[in-house]
């Protein structure tokens, strides 16, 4: 029977990078809540997507020498990339938003052009402290060690004239909103908002930038694009048709009845979110949950530290659903978990491997061995079964109740009390002792009846966390569509009296830990220098167009606004100094530079770069290793003089 809707999100990716294990805990998490609102009855909606506009990306992009589009498409929908990850983890969004989809950045100038109507977003100028991979801006007393208070990192002073969203007049209608009810959990997470934030006053909120052009447009005003998160946050709603005729769900799902979100972007969420869509006049969300962080060694992934582990390589050791069932298994889902290889082995192993995958086998293989896989249908009940069949009734309605408030790990915590209960349950009846006495072969049917049910009901829990494994466990103790359904676990008893097993495939096999982590060593050692493919040949006549001269660094300074550029002024023998942009700032300061003797390409066509002219390109060896580029400009004896050219 349809319950309603359900409208669940997880936070749009940045695709500035691959995804690593904590981003895929966010979405798994969200996959097996809408999993399970599915299986209950509800016609849910999933949406994730990416979030591919901003300084950071054109950034990457430029570094990379692509356009951003070029970039991000490679790391959203490029082998390896977020869909990819999304599909292999076995995730069951049913729509995909990225951002630079045009329906959706149509839509949010509607929207922005809608709230500048209004009043709610006006033009000023703004002065202040920057953090650029964050996008922020922060005030002084925000700082934290005069750093940015949510990466840590170096913030710079930044000026500009900008439009802003006047998040001072919300502050009030938010902080009621924080205060009422659910709309923000974990509860903790409303006390840090308006201490941190609202207390010490909401000032309105920059929401236009003019230092970079890799954003949507803001299109009354050419040289502004909109502020990353006022394009982000509204994909909620433009991905359900919201102001665009791409889609036509917004009625029926909107409101969202919760966002699942990182504890790092709370902020924006229970905040500027509500504030924004109490300016649209729009209805709010149901609530915002906030999800604790993976860490390793007490501190976040990142890959400046080294410390990001793969999804890829540990689902591809582990297998996909081992790997789910870990992440939510373990970690309270408020609050942040410390991942160690050594506890993703040793989950497996107690609780699928020994736990889950030895009831499955040992009750099929004793069902197979004492009835031949087919059980009679004559019964003797005795006193011992009734707790266990109680139990299993109580287990699927505190599941129930932990799953409606979001404790997946609770949820799951009993699923494992029957489960243990049930491998306790066969020590108890010892069916090898019924087995030899014929009179006892009533009572023996009994007995894995109702290993068998226990079964049924666990996997039926199980199955928005472990779908694939389910799907065999199902087939293996003879479950049909019919005894799997949610409303069948709370009937003990729906197996048919004759049910037949089906031995099959170890579900989960046990692993040696030493092994296992021996394994995952080697898995983890920096991959050898990969030597890139020799291109095609190419003839002497094609090769010697390429005009490649000796060039002396006249000056090297830094580009304003920008991480990686550096512009250099040339001798390049012509008399006249040429000027090129080289994103390597990364690797070199400005003052290493000057007075060096380097090799440029002269004759390739000018190109813009943060609005400035690059005529030509140095020469650097380049090489990707583990991730991670290294790159060296090739650098002559200061003998050779400018203007020689290289054959
Ligand atoms: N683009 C924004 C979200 C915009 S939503 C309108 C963003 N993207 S992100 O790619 O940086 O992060 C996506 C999600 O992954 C966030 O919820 C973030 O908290 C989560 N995680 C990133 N690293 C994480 C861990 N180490 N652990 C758990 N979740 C983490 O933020």
């Amino acid at each position: 029977m349809e319950k309603g809707k359900f409208y669940i999100t997880t936070p749009i990716y940045y695709p500035s990078d691959k995804l690593h294990i904590g981003h895929t805990y966010c979405t798994v998490a969200t996959d097996a809540i809408a999993r399970y609102k599915r299986m209950c009855g509800y016609d849910v909606m999933f949406l994730t997507g990416t979030d591919e506009h901003g300084q950071k990306i054109e950034e990457k992009a430029e570094a990379a020498g692509l356009s951003p589009k070029e970039f991000v498409d490679k790391i959203v929908e490029g082998p390896g990339g977020i869909t990819d990850l999304w599909k292999l983890m076995n995730i069951s969004n049913d729509r995909f938003i990225r951002t630079t989809d045009d329906y959706h950045v149509k839509a949010v100038q509607r929207i922005f052009k809608k709230m500048y109507d209004k009043g709610d977003i006006y033009k000023g100028a703004y002065k202040g402290m920057y953090c650029t991979p964050c996008e922020s801006f922060w005030t002084e007393s925000q700082l934290k060690d005069g750093k940015c208070p949510d990466c840590g990192r170096e913030v710079h002073y930044a000026e500009e004239e900008a439009y802003f969203f006047r998040l001072s007049k919300y502050a009030k209608p938010v902080q009621e909103l924080l205060e009422s009810g659910t709309f923000l959990e974990p509860a903790s997470r409303v006390n840090e908002m308006i201490n941190n934030f609202i207390k010490p006053g909401l000032e309105d909120l920059c929401v236009s930038r003019t230092s970079f052009s890799w954003g949507i447009p803001v299109d009354f005003d050419p040289g502004h694009v909109v502020y990353v998160w006022v394009d982000a946050l509204f994909n909620y709603c433009t991905a359900l048709g919201f102001m665009n005729d791409k889609y036509d769900d917004y009625d029926k799902y909107w409101p969202a009845d919760v966002h699942i979100v990182g504890k790092e972007i709370v902020r924006f969420h229970s905040i500027i979110w509500p504030a924004m869509l109490m300016s649209m006049e729009m209805p709010l969300p149901k609530k915002v949950y906030g999800h604790g962080w993976l860490v390793i060694d007490g501190g976040k992934m990142s890959k400046s530290k080294g410390n990001v582990v793969d999804p890829y390589k540990l689902a591809d050791m582990f297998g996909v659903d081992a790997l789910r069932f870990f992440l939510l298994r373990t970690f309270p889902f408020g609050s942040d978990g410390n991942f160690s290889n050594e506890l993703l082995i040793s989950t497996i192993n107690t609780d699928l491997a020994n736990d889950l995958g030895n009831l499955v086998s040992r009750t099929t293989a004793m069902v197979e061995k004492y009835f031949g896989g087919t059980l009679p249908e004559d019964r003797e009940a005795a006193e011992l079964d009734s707790e266990l069949i109680e139990l299993a009734k109580v287990s699927r309605e505190k599941y129930e109740q932990q799953m409606d408030k979001l404790q997946l790990h609770l949820a799951l915590e009993e699923v494992f009390k029957l489960i243990q209960r049930a491998n306790k349950y066969i020590d108890e009846t010892a069916p090898w002792q019924l087995a030899k006495d014929e009179s006892k072969k009533a009572r023996l049917a009994s007995v894995l009846y109702n290993l068998l049910e226990c079964l049924r009901i666990s996997l039926i829990m199980l199955r928005p966390f472990i779908p694939e494994s389910c799907g065999k466990a199902f087939a293996q103790i003879g479950a049909d569509e019919k005894s799997v359904s949610w409303d069948s676990s709370c009937v003990f008893g729906t197996l048919p009296a004759n049910v037949s097993v089906r031995k099959g495939e170890t579900l989960f096999p046990r692993l040696d830990m030493e092994k296992a982590l021996a394994d995952l060593e080697k898995l983890n050692a920096p991959a050898k220098p990969q030597f890139d493919p020799i291109e095609p040949d190419v003839s002497i006549e094609d090769f010697s167009k390429c005009d490649m001269r000796v060039c002396k660094v006249l000056s090297c300074e830094a580009v304003k606004k920008s991480k990686k550029l550096l512009k250099f002024m040339l001798d390049d023998g012509t008399g006249t100094p040429r000027q090129i942009l080289s994103g390597i700032h990364e690797f070199y300061e400005p003052e290493q530079l000057v007075g060096k003797t380097v090799v440029a390409i002269l004759n390739l066509p000018n190109r813009k770069m943060m609005g400035q002219d690059s005529c030509g390109m140095l020469i650097s060896a380049v090489h990707e290793h583990d991730g991670k580029e290294e790159l060296h400009l090739l650098m002559l004896d200061d003998n050779i003089p400018a203007g020689f050219r290289l054959c």
